[in-house]
This record gives structure tokens, C-alpha cells and sequence, in this order.
């Protein structure tokens, strides 16, 4: 029997992608949406992939009447809380909107959970818990520290939910730390669309591509990695998906919380991600080389050993196919497809 889930910023990248993979699997998913970060028709898109209309509820995650509202119309077996703010730099000029969004809206969400009598939660989290680490790859027991208001906040929220499982046993919390989540799903009618323009890297790249931006500026090549540009931890979004399927089905079968690290453990260039992205294109994107960007770090590596031993999730798609469904995914939305 599947469960019935709560999605909240379900419509956004990762949600509507984790929607796709709990269908798949025979859970259901009704999504909590703002719509500040997704497009309108995401739900009908869904519904076109799963071959099922989708339950969508229009509103903010910090809106206690409307959680109360949800919660007594829906008999919720678990929820996975995606509505955040997530933009490092922005989270610098506006501290007390990102407070206010990310731990706010998940103790208001929380509360309305514990109202409810629904104790299964899994998180959002993000590798930027680890703020400059000391070494690579990352376990989750490295040092945490936050380095920004955004990772202050995903950190302010672990360690509520380690407080209040803490204090009431019936909590059982899967905090999922992301590296970085790239890709689109194979239908190419869902992947990354930011709303603003894009910071990271792969979108910035398709913009590129498509011929909004003149040229990818490559933040510093005089890092201290093989090619001087800077190494992260790329996994695609469909495999990110499938771990937030295997998280939420360990606390359905009672095995109980746990934090684990979201990657691949290998670590890609900023300058082999864009031969990637021009192999999927079929041409040489014009690049620069730009100053460092504050705040960035040289390298961002997960050790994703943990969530293969405890949940049996391992990434398995290349950065190949994360660069050519994300460029399928964004030319088809230039075409209006
Ligand atoms: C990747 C690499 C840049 C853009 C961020 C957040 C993280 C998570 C994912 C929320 C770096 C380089 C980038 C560009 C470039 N979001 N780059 N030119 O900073 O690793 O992680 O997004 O959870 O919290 O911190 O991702 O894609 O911005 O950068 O050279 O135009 O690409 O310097 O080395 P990042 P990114």
C-alpha cells in the first residue's frame, strides 16, 4: 500500500522531481506551493508524466490556518519539506527573509505536523552545513559552520528537529544534505527554471547556450585543483529524487532518522562541466576567466558512503546525461514546448 505524502515546494525543482519518483513507486504526493520559485505548470506537466492529475495546494509554508486546513483534509503518512529560500549570495543581502522563510516556515510546518499526529519528516538540507571543509571527501561527521545566512538557516533547522526528536521519540527525521543538483528530468518537460537569473552554474550555462548571455565567466582558474577551476560534487536530479524516495521509505519501515550526504563523491571542474555542457550542445560555448566569487570554496566533494549503507542509495548517472537532459529541458522551454 503507498503512502500519501506532503510535498511542500513541491512544484519546484527537486519537489516536482521526487513527485515523479514516488508515483513511480506507488506513493501519492499532494503539493504545498507559493509558486515564488516555480513555474504555474509544473502541476499539469506532472500530471502529463505520471499520467495523473496533482493535488496542489496555492499557498505559503509559514501560513498556520492553511497548514490546519491541509492537515484536516489530508491523512498524511509523511511529508518532505522543500520550501525554502536557497540562494547563497542572495541569503547575504536578505538574512531575515531567508530566517523567516526557512526556520519560521519549518516550525510552523512542524507544529502543524505534531498537531496532526504526522512524525515523519524528511529535510531539505544542504552541503553548505559544511561551510570551508577541512578536508574531502566530506563525511557527515566533518565540523559544521555556517558561512552564510542560508546555512545558517539549514543548520538552525537540523538541529530543531535533532531537538525536538530528542524530546518526543515519535519524531523520526531524515536530513538530506544535497552537493549539487543538476539535470532535468528525461521527459525534458520539468528540470531546473529559475524565476530570477540564474547564479549556478549548469543553468547559467544554458542561458549560454541559448544565446541570453555572451559568455560563462568562470569564477578564478588559480584554485588549488588539477585545472584550476572549481570542483563540486554534481548529482543529477533524477538520482537526487530516488534518494528522497529511499529516505522517506527507511522512516516508513520504522528504521529510523538519519543524516546522510546527497552526491556522487567525485568531483567534476567548473571547466569539464562546460565541456560537457558543449558535448551535449554539439559546439563551443564561449567562456572568460573572471575573478574568484566571494564566498565560493575551492572544493565540494560528498563521501556518499553513509546513504549507500544505510538507505542503499548510490548515484549512478554521468555528468554527461546531466548535462545533455538539462540542455534538452531548456531548449525545449525556449521553443515553448
Ligand atoms: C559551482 C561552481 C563556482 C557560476 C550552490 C549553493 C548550494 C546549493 C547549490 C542550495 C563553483 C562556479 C558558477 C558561474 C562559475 N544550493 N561558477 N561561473 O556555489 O557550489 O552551490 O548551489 O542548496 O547551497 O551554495 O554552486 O553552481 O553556483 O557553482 O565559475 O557563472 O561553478 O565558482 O566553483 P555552488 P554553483
Amino acid at each position: 500500500m503507498g503512502a500519501t505524502v506532503l510535498l511542500t515546494g513541491g512544484a519546484g525543482y527537486i519537489g516536482s522531481h521526487t513527485l515523479v519518483a514516488l508515483r513511480a513507486a506507488g506513493h501519492d504526493a499532494v503539493l504545498l506551493d507559493d509558486f515564488s520559485n516555480a513555474r504555474g505548470d509544473v502541476p499539469d506537466r506532472l500530471a502529463r508524466i505520471t499520467g495523473a492529475p496533482v493535488t496542489v495546494w496555492r499557498g505559503d509554508v509559514r501560513d498556520r490556518a492553511l497548514l490546519a486546513r491541509l492537515f484536516a483534509a489530508h491523512r498524511f503518512d509523511a511529508v518532505i519539506h522543500f520550501a525554502a529560500l536557497k540562494a547563497v549570495g542572495e541569503s547575504v543581502e536578505r538574512p531575515l527573509d531567508y530566517i523567516d522563510v526557512n526556520v519560521t516556515g519549518l516550525v510552523a510546518l512542524a507544529q502543524a505536523m505534531r498537531a496532526a499526529g504526522v512524525f515523519r519528516l524528511v529535510f531539505s538540507s544542504t552541503a553548505t552545513v559544511y561551510g570551508t571543509p577541512e578536508a574531502w571527501p566530506i563525511p557527515e561527521d566533518a565540523a559544521l559552520r555556517h558561512e552564510s545566512p542560508y546555512a545558517f538557516t539549514k543548520l538552525t533547522c537540523e538541529e530543531a528537529l535533532r531537538q525536538a526528536a530528542a524530546a518526543d521519540p515519535r519524531w523520526q527525521v531524515g536530513i538530506l544534505r544535497y552537493f549539487n543538483p543538476v539535470g532535468a528530468h528525461e521527459s525534458a518537460l520539468i528540470g531546473e527554471d529559475p524565476q530570477q537569473p540564474p547564479n549556478n552554474l549548469v543553468p547559467y550555462i544554458g542561458e549560454v547556450a541559448l544565446g541570453r548571455r555572451p559568455a560563462l565567466r568562470v569564477f578564478g582558474n588559480d584554485w588549488p585543483t588539477p585545472d584550476g577551476t572549481g570542483l563540486r560534487d554534481y548529482i543529477h536530479v533524477e538520482d537526487l529524487a530516488e534518494g528522497h524516495l529511499r529516505s522517506l521509505e527507511h522512516l516508513l519501515a520504522g528504521r529510523g532518522g538519519h543524516v546522510v550526504n546527497l552526491g556522487t563523491g567525485q568531483g567534476t571542474s567548473v571547466l569539464e562541466m562546460l565541456a560537457a555542457y558543449e558535448r551535449a550542445v554539439g559546439r563551443a560555448l564561449p567562456h572568460e576567466i573572471a575573478p574568484r566569487r566571494p564566498g565560493d570554496v575551492a572544493v565540494l566533494v560528498a563521501d556518499p558512503s553513509r546513504a549507500a549503507a544505510l538507505l542503499g542509495f548510490r548515484a549512478r548517472r554521468t555528468i554527461d546525461a546531466m548535462c545533455a537532459s538539462a540542455w534538452a529541458f531548456v531548449s525545449r522551454r525556449a521553443t515553448g514546448g
